[in-house]
């Protein structure tokens, strides 16, 4: 398995790439099943996951050919030969279950199995359950797979979330497009990952209003065509680099970052001391002379504080000059990062959903574990400020989530590298 080593002490000076968004990639993937006409999607980062949603896909009879080194992926779903998300395949990763919806409404029946992902927290599904059973289908549970029927086919509906669940939110709205009639979502997901697949979706000739609002009202079409749509910027990956520079020092300018994407956490990170510029190409951050200073942090649904980037914010507050509360409110147990940066020396008492911790003067470089995909990049930005080496095994987990990473560091003066494993 490939580590990465890193050797911290450079400042980090220079320009990233942003790639286009993970987790709005493996939303829109799952459209094709809503049409027979290709849609083609630009901008894609090149990440295993987007590989799993591509098997996945293939899997239940979709093209999927991919152009110019994974940029560009075009998707067609003519002639769709199953309707089962296996448990192989689905057990990589939770977003398989976003074909949940899309199969449902083209295809009248889906199978698919209970996902796994990253281990932070329970992760049920009841909400997408909920929202696919209000539009009219009837759902099972049978040997670890979702048995999902649509007799008669998907009936618009009122539909009121008890959380604004993100996944679920694109399954129901998916589903609602082929459907008779208006859907209402109320309480839904307003992330931007949600406003891009709205887009995308209308531009497949759906008819939406409401998205980037906690009310999507959905009036169902008979059938969609196809599209070509860009994937919007990864804000996670944005979030990951601004914390670079304010861990390292030096300044960065982050290509194609727009500030919109992460309100809450540009705030903190300006109470924390670090400058923050729009630029005409990207999000400029700069982290003048001493440490950061100690901002506590709760994390929320958009516009609130993203959860994936706590681990992030963690690694920085590390080295604050005070004491910082972290408040996790969206996953249980998603502090696996803590114990790992604890043995680069860092002072953090978890007590439930509540991480404190103590600022100290410098962290110090150790072998650590990564145990999920944020954790993983928050364990190399800590190495980036440390004195000495920082390994960090296990990294198929950041793989899953961040291209090229070292090359992206390095570009900007990191000491960073990989070594290649068995
Ligand atoms: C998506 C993101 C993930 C991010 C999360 C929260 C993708 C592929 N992944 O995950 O990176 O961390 O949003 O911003 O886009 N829940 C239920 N019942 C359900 C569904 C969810 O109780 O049916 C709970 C979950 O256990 C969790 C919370 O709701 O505690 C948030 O989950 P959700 O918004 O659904 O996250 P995902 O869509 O899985």
């Amino acid at each position: 398995m490939d580590s990465i080593i890193v050797t911290g002490g450079a400042e980090l000076n220079g320009r990233i790439p942003i790639a286009g968004a993970k987790n709005a990639c493996l939303a829109l993937m799952p459209a094709t099943l809503l049409s027979d006409e290709p849609l083609t999607l630009t901008n894609a980062p090149r990440l295993s996951d987007i590989k799993t949603m591509t098997q996945l896909l293939q899997s239940l009879g979709a093209e999927v050919t991919s152009m110019q080194d994974g940029r560009v992926l075009t998707l067609s779903s003519h002639n769709l030969t199953s309707h089962r998300a296996d448990y192989d395949i689905v057990r990589k990763m939770r977003a398989s279950n976003l074909v949940l919806g899309p199969l449902l409404a083209r295809a009248g029946h889906a199978v698919v199995s209970l996902p796994g992902g990253c281990a932070i927290g329970a992760r049920p599904m009841d909400l997408h359950i909920a929202g696919l059973e209000a539009l009219g289908a009837e759902v099972e549970l049978k040997d670890g797979y979702l048995h999902a029927v649509a007799r008669g086919g998907l009936k618009g509906a009122v539909i009121e979330q008890r959380f604004a669940s993100v996944g679920a939110t694109e399954n129901i709205v998916m589903a609602a497009t082929l459907a008779k009639g208006t859907t209402v979502l109320k309480n839904a997901a307003r992330e931007p990952e949600i406003v891009d697949l709205v887009r995308c979706l209308r531009a497949m000739g759906a008819r939406i209003a409401g998205e980037g609002t906690s009310r999507i009202e959905i009036e169902g079409v008979d059938r969609l065509g196809g599209a070509t749509h860009r994937v919007v910027a990864d804000r996670i990956e944005l979030g990951t680099y601004m914390i670079a520079p304010a861990i390292a020092g030096g300044s960065v300018e982050l290509i194609g970052g727009t500030r919109d994407l992460l309100p809450a956490f540009c705030e903190k990170l300006e109470e924390a001391g670090v400058t923050i510029t729009q630029t005409n190409e990207g999000l400029h951050v700069a982290r003048a002379n001493g440490r950061v200073h100690a901002v506590d942090v709760k994390t929320e649904v958009y516009p609130g504080f993203p959860t994936d980037l706590q681990a992030q914010m963690m690694a920085l507050m590390c080295t604050s000059d005070g004491v910082s509360v972290l408040e996790e409110t969206i996953f249980e147990n998603r502090f696996m990062h803590a114990p790992e940066l604890m043995r680069m020396g860092a002072k953090i008492d978890v007590h439930g959903g509540h991480a404190t911790v103590t600022g100290v003067q410098r962290l110090k470089g150790a072998p650590v574990m990564a145990t999920d995909l944020r954790a993983s990049v928050s364990l190399i930005l800590a190495g980036l400020g440390a004195e000495g080496e920082t390994q960090v095994n296990r990294v198929y987990h950041l793989d899953r989530g961040y291209e090229r990473v070292e090359e992206k560091l390095s570009a900007c003066g990191a000491r960073i590298e990989r070594v290649r494993g068995e």
